[in-house]
């Protein structure tokens, strides 16, 4: 005779609408809580690694507009003999940012009613050109300019690098670059 009692369930058979609530729950908050840590440090590092990017690459005494104070009208020569001028500005090296460094040098030189500017920076392979009474020379590899930058060898790829630069009031600004060495044009870094 077939045993006309109803089976109860097996206690593994029951299935808690509580507990599985829960489950859903702490799924939920694992998978939030995993990318909150996941996402929170990719984000802090993009903006480490980035910020140096962000931040200005140098800054000096000038108008905002890219010109440094690099003399005053006063050390020119009337004669027209270059003057060595030192490009002072704060300087952004990847994350240290060293306030007042020295960036650069150029040659100041009044011809006629203008001033030019000629960047120190040997356009045959980066070395200081030094200025040599009438003539400039660079000694690494030996590279000859005339006063006016022109060469006057075969070593350098091009004249002298010429910057902008401008008088304002009794100071003499310039927008100081740096440009591309080996080449026959001057290729603004
Ligand atoms: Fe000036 Fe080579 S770097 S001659």
């Amino acid at each position: 005779m077939a045993d006309s009692k109803p089976k109860l369930p097996k206690s593994s058979e029951i299935e808690e609408p509580a507990s599985s609530d829960r489950r859903g729950f702490l799924a939920a908050s694992a998978v939030v809580t995993g990318a909150v840590c996941t996402l929170a440090p990719l984000g802090a590092a993009a903006v480490f690694v980035l910020d140096p990017l962000l931040r200005k690459k140098t800054g000096g005494e000038g108008d905002g507009d890219g010109f440094i104070k690099v003399a005053t009208l006063d050390m020119i020569h009337e004669d027209g003999t270059p003057v060595e001028a030192k490009v002072i500005a704060d300087r952004q090296n990847a994350w240290n940012l060293e306030k007042n460094a020295e960036i650069g040098t150029v040659y100041l030189r009044k011809v006629g009613e203008n001033l030019i500017c000629f960047s120190a920076v040997c356009p045959h392979l980066g070395c200081f050109v030094q200025f040599k009474g009438d003539h400039y020379h660079c000694p690494c590899h030996n590279s000859q300019f005339d006063i006016d930058g022109n060469t006057t060898n075969a070593t350098p790829p091009r004249p002298m690098d010429t910057l902008e630069c401008k008088v304002e009031g009794n100071d003499v600004l310039v927008k100081y670059q740096t440009f591309l060495a080996g080449l026959p044009e001057q290729v603004t870094v």
